[in-house]
């Protein structure tokens, strides 16, 4: 059994990844927890019996303790994780760090930097592959069931109800206090384009907006806050009462960690989720779209979109073989074989919650990097680094109207100016 430290007992910290030694109590124990909010330090407390004096507000005084763990959990906000991921490592702790790394492609680089010179493992939390349905995926194309991949369109469907709680109302609505879409939702997407092809990419360009949640978009004579008496209720998509009653009920402990209906109620009246969508401090974009160019002339695009029923992420991957079109909320992949002609419908048996089984996955990986001090990693931080380089440069692209040359780009945000080598990847690693 290996021990933890957690840092930020927030919905990833506590709910997700803290949540996994609870259930497992045979692999993981949570010994230490630094975070702020006195109500959640309490709740961890309780739940996984960690004495006061391993309770604390901050994780300056946790880390100050030294090495008191196997590994440390860095389950903080956007741009909070590099400096207690940074002086972990340099304590002898494995870390698991919450995505993104950090906004800026700088600190991003050094913080694999930094992991390289500890000797210790970074594993970023890019869930999607420890899906099942991605890593089926993945063993169909590695078997080259598919021939040899030409093209891939990839959309995530962020749904309408998940935008306007996450990027409109909520955490990640603003760049300069999280990071840019594309980096925050999509670097799973970047990623995971690059473990199912196995490439390194070359060069991006993109284009997107903040098309429809900004003031000139609100109906007349709607209101600051839902329950101001907004007279638009009945039709408008993000009216949060009906939002938080049917498809964002899933976020509701969020909203309020008290899940009764009249604490729920409150919230909405006074907290952040009742604000009007046309009248937040939100500034990422709610569809961007990328062009991607990968090594052996393989070409993908992405798309980003609010605006869609289902919160899902859909592939068609065409190779010169057959092709494969997938829907993950449905755990649907089909292949169709160009010399049979047969079509094979394979769904994938798929847990509930956790992104769809991806966060045990995640966390029973990282057990594994652990005991074998670093010896088995399904991802590499040096891969991690380049799907943020991937985003961060669409982003770049998108702000510039410019296509984004990787290497040129990875080069420039170096400290020392030149690519560093790709080595330690691990893109091509099998299942
Ligand atoms: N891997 C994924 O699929 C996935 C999904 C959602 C969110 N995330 C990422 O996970 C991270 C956390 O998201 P969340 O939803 O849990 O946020 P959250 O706000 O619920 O949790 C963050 C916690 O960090 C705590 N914190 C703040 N300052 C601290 C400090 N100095 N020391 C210790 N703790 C501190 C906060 O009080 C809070 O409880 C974000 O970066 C987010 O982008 C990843």
């Amino acid at each position: 059994m290996i021990t933890a430290i957690l840092i930020g007992a927030g919905a990833r910290g506590m709910d997700a990844y803290a949540a996994y030694a609870l259930q497992n109590p045979g692999r993981m124990r949570v010994v230490a927890v630094a975070e702020p909010r006195q109500d959640r330090r309490a709740a961890m407390a309780r739940a996984h019996q960690i004495p006061p004096e391993r309770c604390f507000d901050d994780w300056r005084p946790l880390l100050a303790l030294g090495k008191i763990a196997d590994c440390c959990l860095v389950c903080t906000q956007d741009r909070q994780h590099v400096a207690p991921a940074e002086a972990a490592l340099a304590l002898g702790y494995h870390v698991l760090c919450e995505k993104p790394m950090h906004p800026e492609a700088k600190a991003c680089i050094q913080l694999v930097e930094a992991a390289r010179a500890s000797g210790k493992t970074l594993t970023i939390c890019h869930v999607l592959r420890y899906s099942p349905f991605f890593a089926a995926i993945k063993r169909l194309l590695d078997e080259g069931r598919v021939g040899r991949v030409a093209a891939v369109q990839h959309i995530e469907s962020v749904g309408f109800f998940h935008q306007a709680h996450s990027f409109v109302r909520g955490n990640w609505r603003n760049s300069h206090e999280s990071s840019p879409m594309i980096l925050q939702k999509s670097c799973h997407d970047m990623d995971i384009l690059l473990w199912l092809l196995g490439k390194h990419c070359l060069r991006v360009s993109s284009y997107g907006s903040l098309l429809h949640f900004t003031p000139e978009n609100a109906p007349a004579g709607s209101t600051e806050r839902c329950y101001d008496g907004c007279p638009h209720t009945a039709t408008c998509p993000y009216f949060c009462g009906r939002l938080y009653a049917e498809e964002a009920a899933g976020f509701r402990r969020i909203v309020c960690r008290d899940e009764s209906p009249a604490a729920l109620a409150e919230a909405l009246k006074t907290g952040p989720y009742g604000r009007c969508v046309y009248r937040c401090d939100n500034d990422v974009v709610d569809h961007q779209v990328v062009n991607l160019l990968f090594e052996d002339g393989i070409t993908a695009s992405f798309t980003m979109c609010a605006f869609t029923a289902r919160c899902t992420r859909l592939l068609n991957i065409m190779g010169t073989h057959g092709q494969i079109q997938a829907d993950m909320e449905k755990n649907e992949i089909v292949l169709s074989d160009f010399v049979t002609g047969n079509q094979e419908k394979i769904t994938v048996r798929t847990p509930r919650g956790g992104h769809s089984g991806s966060d045990t996955g995640l966390m029973e990986g990282f057990v594994r990097t652990v005991e074998s001090d670093g010896a088995y990693q399904r991802s590499s931080a040096e891969d991690s680094l380049e799907s943020h380089l991937m985003a961060l440069a669409a982003e770049e692209s998108r702000l510039t109207g410019k296509t984004v040359d990787l290497e040129e780009f990875r080069a420039r945000h170096s400290a020392s100016g030149a690519a560093p080598q790709a080595e330690g990847s691990r893109l091509a690693q099998q299942t």
